[in-house]
This record gives structure tokens, C-alpha cells and sequence, in this order.
């Protein structure tokens, strides 16, 4: 009779033991803790963009092209005409021809002699990139020999990369 208990007991022992170690070699994570992984990187990436929007006054670029126009953006780039033409055939001045720069890889005009980082950095020209590097050249791409400061005021960026956008034979959609 005794016998029968203790191997009873040990039986269910046995069958506990095995799915306790199975338990610890097959221990899987749980979704639900990547999911919230996921958010928390989600959360930081919008501070990161909120902070730096904040930074550099600037807001969403759309909404600053309603509040200016290529007019006033002429005007503005008369401090970029010291360094570049932007009329369709201008050519190279300090810095490289203008026209049609939006849409265009960065560094992408062959017979101008660009520094290795503008060559490098190679993104096309879209409306943000544009904002981000006239801010403060710079900052945006570290190595540029484009020696100008920037411009702080975001309205005036917004203003100018009107202008840009209109000196071309593709404009980049107003959407
Ligand atoms: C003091 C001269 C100077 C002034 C002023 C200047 N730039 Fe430049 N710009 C340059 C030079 C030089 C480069 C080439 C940079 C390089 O190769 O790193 C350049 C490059 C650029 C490029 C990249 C073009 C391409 O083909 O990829 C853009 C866009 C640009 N400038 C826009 C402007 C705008 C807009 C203004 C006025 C708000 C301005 N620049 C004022 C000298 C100037």
C-alpha cells in the first residue's frame, strides 16, 4: 500500500518537475511586452520631433507656405544671389545653379565642384530637407562649404522655398 503512495507521489512530482524545467527552456516573451516596447519607442521619437520643432521654430512646412508666397520669397533670396543664380540656364556662382533645385539630389550638378559632404549626402531636395538645411547649413550637413548662416525666421524659409519652387520646369505638389 505504501508503495503505491509513494509512486503515486512521485508520479505527480515527475509530471511537475517536467513542465516546470519545460516551462524555463521554453519560455517565450510575451507579445504584449514588445507591444508596449514598441510604444515607448513610438513616444520618444515624437518628443524628439516636438522638441526639435520647438527648437528651431519651425511648425509644419505646409502650413507656413499658406501663411507667405513666392513674392516675399524673392526678396528674401536676394541673400542667397550673392552665391547663386536661380533663372533657368544661370549658371555657377560661389555656390551651385538654382534653378530646378527642388526634387533634385543634394550635390547633383556635374560641372559644379561641391564639397565630399554635400556629395554624400545625396538626398533629393524635398521641402523639409530644404527648410531643415536653410535654418542653419551647417548643423544640417556637417562639412558643407556653404558659408552662410541660415535663416531663423520660418515664414522667410517658407517664403524663399516658394520662390525655389517656382524656378523650375517640375515644381514639387503644393499637397
Ligand atoms: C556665401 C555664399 C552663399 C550664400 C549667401 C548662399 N549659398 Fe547656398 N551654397 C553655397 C555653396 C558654396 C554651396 C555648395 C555647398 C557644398 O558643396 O557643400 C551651396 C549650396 C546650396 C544648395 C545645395 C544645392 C545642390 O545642388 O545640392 C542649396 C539648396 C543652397 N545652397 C541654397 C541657398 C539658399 C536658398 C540661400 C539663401 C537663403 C543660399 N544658398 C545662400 C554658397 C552660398
Amino acid at each position: 500500500m505504501n508503495k503505491i503512495i509513494v509512486s503515486i507521489v512521485f508520479a505527480i512530482v515527475l509530471v511537475i518537475g517536467i513542465n516546470v524545467i519545460t516551462d524555463t527552456i521554453y519560455y517565450v516573451e510575451k507579445p504584449k511586452k514588445s507591444a508596449y516596447q514598441i510604444d515607448s519607442v513610438t513616444a520618444v521619437a515624437n518628443t524628439t520631433a516636438e522638441t526639435s520643432s520647438v527648437d528651431v521654430n519651425t511648425g509644419n512646412i505646409m502650413a507656413l507656405f499658406a501663411s507667405t508666397n513666392a513674392v516675399e520669397g524673392a526678396k528674401v533670396f536676394k541673400k542667397c544671389a550673392a552665391c547663386h543664380s536661380i533663372s533657368q540656364g544661370g549658371g555657377n556662382k560661389i555656390g551651385p545653379a538654382l534653378w530646378g533645385v527642388l526634387g533634385r539630389k543634394a550635390g547633383s550638378i556635374s560641372d559644379y565642384k561641391y564639397s565630399k559632404a554635400m556629395v554624400a549626402y545625396a538626398k533629393p531636395w524635398s521641402f523639409e530637407e530644404m527648410d531643415g538645411f536653410l535654418i542653419k547649413p551647417k548643423d544640417w550637413i556637417k562639412g558643407t562649404k556653404m558659408s552662410y548662416a541660415g535663416i531663423k525666421n520660418a515664414k522667410d524659409r517658407a517664403a524663399v522655398i516658394l520662390y525655389m519652387n517656382e524656378n523650375t520646369d517640375n515644381p514639387l505638389p503644393l499637397q
